[in-house]
């Protein structure tokens, strides 16, 4: 299950402006399904990036203990916002002992002026660990993890916020985003980042500065995220080819203080533009009791509940006249299961002339001529692929691989200009 990871992290912008509707027909997404059209692999592209030290400044946690860290936000609704961010100090090690969640408070103080706030919004904090019934592999446990929806906002708005606990008293500096317009076909994010298989390596750097230079109003994050799970194995190499480079690789502790330093690495963005993430096969996890994805799982907010989920691997959101849908590949999909009943549910209740556009992610792509992953998912797609025409779904979203492969465009309208960059 293991892939590579390419240098180049799947980027793609996604411009939504309404065009002049052009003369060459485009067949639509309710004509498909179409012949699949894939092209060859750039073997150029197939390089490794050697991973950030963890002594790299932008990994390193520059606030004192009770003080948040890793502040990141997610789309609740175009009305409610999540906050998370992470107290306290997570250990690596024998025999540890968790923190108490309950022992620092979990506030979100804000407004729409800045220094201004009106209103505090309390939510959860949990802990989690991750246990290894290895020899030579140490344990984890993690700092608080804190999440707060902020709810009753006034869509397309600024809100300024502080989070922490004002009783320690430990509140971070302020920060900003902007909640999304109410979902109509004439209101959209301005743009929209799409990024997988990121990690943290010199070339993830590259890429996180060409995106916050591009300005996104919403990261959606196809999974991959932190690659945590190769750390230790790779010694911080990069390698181009993970399975063919360690073919016999044993099951390693996944160093959890990567889901830290890449919390803070991606703070900059994350506190001020919301991510909304889907797992991938790095975020599997194993370990002791056949416990995993337990890191996706307690670090991030999603609009699970929100969407009629009952589970955080899959979920649904609309960002103005989009409509996404985040699928789980690596969880039940069959037409029988929770999944497929909650895909179906949520597919009949779109409005599409609230919201026109349908857009699809899951982590690995259906369609690709990559051999390392040739008709992994094959399985996913015969069970899932069907529903998704008949509801035409206008774009699907990848990652796992390299860009090309993993973009499949098929369009409704001709409204939408999408730059991969
Ligand atoms: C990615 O990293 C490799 C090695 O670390 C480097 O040679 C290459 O130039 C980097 N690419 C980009 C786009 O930064
Ligand atoms: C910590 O501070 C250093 C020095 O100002 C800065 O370079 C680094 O990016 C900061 N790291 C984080 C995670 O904020
Ligand atoms: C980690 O936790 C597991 C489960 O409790 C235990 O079996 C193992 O010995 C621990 N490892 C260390 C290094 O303490
Ligand atoms: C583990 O920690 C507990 C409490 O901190 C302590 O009582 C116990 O002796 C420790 N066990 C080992 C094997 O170090
Ligand atoms: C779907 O899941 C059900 C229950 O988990 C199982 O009995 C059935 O064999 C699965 N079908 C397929 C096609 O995998
Ligand atoms: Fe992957």
């Amino acid at each position: 299950m293991t892939d590579c990871k390419l240098w180049i992290p799947l980027t793609t912008f996604l411009i939504i402006t309404m065009l002049v509707v052009t003369e060459a027909r485009i067949p639509t997404t309710l004509e498909g399904p179409f012949k699949p059209v894939t092209q060859r692999l750039d073997p150029s592209l197939r390089r490794g990036s050697d991973d950030l030290p963890m002594n790299d400044p932008r990994l390193k946690k520059n606030v004192t203990s009770n003080f948040p860290e890793q502040i990141a936000l997610a789309i609740s609704s175009p009305t409610s916002m999540w906050v998370s961010w992470i107290t306290g100090d997570a250990k690596v090690g024998s025999n540890l002992t968790e923190l108490d969640p309950s022992s620092v408070a979990s506030e979100v103080w804000y407004g729409k002026k800045s220094g201004k706030y009106t209103r505090i919004a309390k939510g959860v904090s949990t802990v989690y660990s991750q246990l290894y019934p290895f020899e030579g592999l140490l344990n984890y446990t993690s700092g608080i993890i804190h999440h707060v929806r902020l709810k009753g906002l006034k869509p397309k708005t600024k809100y300024y916020f502080k989070c922490g606990d004002s009783s320690i008293p430990a509140m971070s500096e302020e920060h900003v985003f902007e909640t999304f317009p109410v979902p109509s076909p004439k209101s959209y994010p301005s743009r929209i980042a799409v990024i997988g298989d990121l990690g943290l390596t010199k070339n993830s750097t590259t890429t996180i500065d060409h995106l916050i230079q591009n300005d996104p109003s919403m990261i959606l994050m196809v999974g991959d995220l932190t690659y945590a799970n190769q750390y230790r194995t790779t010694g911080g190499k990069g390698a181009a080819c993970f399975s063919c480079a360690f073919p016999d690789a044993p099951i390693r502790e996944t160093y959890q203080p990567r889901w830290d330093g890449w919390g803070r690495f991606m703070e900059k963005l994350t506190s001020r533009v919301p991510m909304m993430v889907i797992e991938g096969n790095h975020e599997i996890e194993p370990q002791v009791a056949g416990i995993t994805f337990k890191s996706y799982l307690t670090r991030f907010a999603v609009p699970s509940v929100e969407s009629g989920s009952k589970s955080n691997f899959y979920y649904s959101f609309d960002a103005g006249g989009v409509h996404f849908i985040m699928l789980g590949a690596y969880v039940d999909y069959n037409s029988t299961g929770a999944q497929y009943a909650w895909l179906k549910e949520d597919l009949q209740h779109i409005d599409r002339t609230v919201t026109p556009w349908l857009v699809a992610a899951w982590h690995p792509p259906w369609y690709n001529s990559y051999s390392s992953h040739y008709q992994e998912f094959e399985c996913m797609r015969q069970e899932m692929e069907a529903i998704l025409y008949q509801y035409g779904v206008d774009i699907v979203f990848s990652g796992h691989m390299t860009l090309e492969s993993a973009l499949q465009l098929q369009t409704t309208y001709q409204s939408l200009e999408v730059h991969v960059i």
